[in-house]
């Protein structure tokens, strides 16, 4: 089949599915319809928090390393709908879906604006526009036909039957109908409301069906019909004054009825202009156009903007009425260095590029951006931190080091919401590749293009400079010390199975050290003591001396045996500090080797062959290719083996 034929045949398919009838009736059947499926006239709010929860609510597993590590063991929801979208936002989405639980719940929330305050680039709008694409897979609502604000049928009933109505179908009526329906009733079908038609409608945001969005205004042009809509003027002439067939209900409240109005950057506005929104959330009623009666209004309101504009609003206490309508979740950035990194995979995977990414590069410059976003901390450095903050265990002397992340957080305040956003880092990216010959990025072109916009767009010289050092001296050591040991990794022969010997060579004579035993030989079985020397050219690898040794076998040991008594498997990466141990040490073991033959211009033929090994092993097992790996190489000869 041509591509044109097998096009044609999904057209097909998909013109059958959207032919599925659309009800329309009267409201006795709509009446029947609802009573078996109660759920199609619920509220707004609770409309769009089931169709979201409908994707799945799970918690993060124990088994999940962030669970312990990021969220000190308490319960996190994991909200499907936005788990492969969303990274690092965990708690933030769930004060968004608190709101709207229980503003579906028709509690206090329901008459409340939803505020995400955050800095920029911190996916505020990117989550407004994936709430209302949750809204577009709503299923259709029921609506009065013809209605412009396409309001919900039960208006019809009236008042006096109401209580009767919420006894045999336990649904409270809200709102009555708008001056539009009211008219139509009254003059097209002479008041009897069993004879108005009813629809089927479905939200669309590019539609402006169900969603409507307030773009900041200009004070000067700022005009309320952009809220409520206005009065058709041409149709004045047609009409006496103050025909409800004159309005012209098109006003993002009117459009954003039963699903959701968005006010961008809503505090550029005058306050004038907000007014309406106090309304609309604590009375649920919008102003009319003309002189016409209030309208009932159900919608969730949901506003953005940043730190600084709402510091300003804040603290101006004319402002009060709104701030006390107002629930705000903060949305900052996010601090564990693989999430940022996951959206920068989100980002570069939506745009055309396609290059050769080397290990490391989204690492490098996700570190970066934590660490711009760090407040210091006095207990520990910032590059310790941000590991910390990544869920990493720290060595220190021989020790993992115990510092609670709870402790680092409660020493400051707002942290995450400054700092370097997440579309410089985009940007900078975008320029590495623009850059590169080989259509490719490292970390070396990468840390290049950032130091390059540093200096060209960070305009104050505080952070400019604590940014550049960031940049130039911690990350810089940061990456050569995980090349040393890859390139390492990728010199030693069955780099895993040395360091799984050395493993179990350490841990059977520092047991037996510690228990005053002998080892026995696993071959030959023969008895010897313990061998000091050995034990100590692992222990110095992490500057364990003297007596310091005593408790760091003891330590061990009792770790290991601990850990094999509740049946788990131990290997040479159990225990943090034994690993470093290992690795350093092996590292070692082929630093002069490496050094020789990376740096030297004119290799022998053996050497050559060791160095062509090499390069195979960076590709086959670290994710390189030929030209990253020679140009980590390159830097790795150039920078790490100065002179010795
Ligand atoms: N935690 C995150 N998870 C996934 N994507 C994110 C995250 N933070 C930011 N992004 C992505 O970064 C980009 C920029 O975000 P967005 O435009 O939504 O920011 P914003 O908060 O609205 O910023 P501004 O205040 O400048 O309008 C978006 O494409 C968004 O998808
Ligand atoms: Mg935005």
């Amino acid at each position: 089949m041509t591509t044109t034929n097998k096009f044609l045949e999904r057209i097909k398919i998909h013109q059958e599915k959207g032919g599925t009838k659309k009800f329309s009736g009267t409201l006795e059947q709509y009446l029947q319809l609802l009573e078996s499926y109660p759920n199609i006239a619920v509220l707004a709010h609770k409309r769009l928090h089931e169709q979201i929860i409908s994707h799945g609510l799970t918690t993060l597993d124990e088994s999940d390393h962030r669970c312990n590590k990021i969220f000190d063991g308490e319960e996190v929801k994991v909200f499907d709908y936005f788990s492969s979208q969303f990274f690092g936002m965990e708690r933030p989405l769930e004060k968004v879906m608190r709101f709207l639980r229980s503003a579906s719940m028709r509690g206090e929330e329901s008459r409340q604006v939803l505020l995400l305050l955050g800095p920029v680039g911190a996916g505020k709008s990117a989550l407004i526009e994936h709430i209302k694409g949750a809204l577009e897979q709503c299923d259709p609502i029921y609506a009065l036909d013809g209605c412009p604000i396409r309001e919900e049928p039960l208006h019809l009933i009236p008042r006096s039957l109401r209580e009767d109505f919420a006894e045999s179908y336990g649904i409270k009526i809200e709102g009555d109908l708008c001056p539009v329906c009211r008219h139509r009733l009254i003059h097209e079908f002479g008041g009897d409301y069993t004879k108005f038609p009813i629809t089927q409608s479905s939200f669309s945001v590019r539609g402006r069906k169900g969603v409507g969005v307030v773009p900041p205004m200009d004070p000067n042009t700022q005009d309320t019909s952009l809220l409520i809509g206005s009065e058709d003027i041409s149709k004045l002439d047609l009409y006496p004054e103050d025909d409800p067939r004159c309005l012209s209900l098109n006003g993002a409240f009117n459009v954003g009825n039963r699903g959701i109005v968005e006010f961008v950057e809503v505090f550029k506005n005058e306050l004038e202009f907000l007014h309406t929104m106090i309304t609309a959330t604590q009375e649920k009623n919008v102003p009319s156009p003309g002189k016409q009666a209030m309208i009932y209004f159900d919608g969730v309101i949901l506003a953005h903007c940043n730190e600084a504009e709402w510091n300003k609003f804040k603290s101006e206490h004319t402002n009060e009425a709104i701030l006390d309508r107002i629930v705000r979740v903060n949305v900052p950035y996010t601090l564990e260095f693989e999430q940022e990194v996951k959206i920068y995979k989100k980002l570069i995977g939506r745009s055309d590029f396609e290059c050769h990414i080397a290990p490391h590069t989204l690492e490098v410059a996700a570190m970066f951006a934590v660490l711009s976003r760090l407040k210091p901390s006095n207990k520990v450095d910032p590059v310790t931190k941000m590991k910390i903050y990544n869920g990493e265990e720290i060595v220190e002397k021989g020790l993992i080091k115990k510092v609670d992340i709870k402790d680092l957080r409660e020493e400051v305040e707002d942290e995450g919401m400054t700092g370097i956003s997440t579309r410089f880092v985009m940007k900078a990216i975008d320029a590495a590749l623009s850059d590169s010959t080989k259509n490719m990025i490292t970390p070396i072109s990468i840390r290049d293009a950032l130091i390059k916009q540093v200096k060209e767009q960070i305009v104050n010289a505080d952070e400019r400079k604590v940014c550049l050092q960031c940049l130039q001296k911690s990350l810089y050591e940061d990456h050569l010390s995980i090349l040393e040991k890859e390139i390492t990794k990728a010199f030693v022969t069955a780099y895993e199975e040395q360091a799984e010997s050395l493993f179990n060579n350490y841990l059977d004579h520092a047991e037996a050290y510690v228990n005053s035993t002998k080892v026995k030989d696993r071959v030959t079985n023969e008895e010897m003591e313990p061998d000091e020397k050995f034990l100590q050219t692992i222990e110095e690898q992490i500057g364990i001396k003297g007596s310091a040794k005593n408790n760091f076998r003891a330590d061990i040991t009792s770790y290991m045996f601990a850990k094999l008594r509740r049946g788990e498997v131990i290997d040479w990466k159990s225990y943090g500090p034994l690993r470093e141990a290992i690795e350093n040490k092996l590292v070692a073991s082929v630093r002069d080797i490496s050094r020789i033959v990376t740096k030297s211009k004119s290799r022998d033929v053996k050497q050559q062959k060791k160095f062509n090994a090499m390069v195979q092993t960076l590709m086959d097992n670290y994710g390189y290719n030929e030209d990253s790996a020679e140009e980590v190489i390159k830097f790795a000869s150039n920078n790490l083996w100065r002179d010795s």
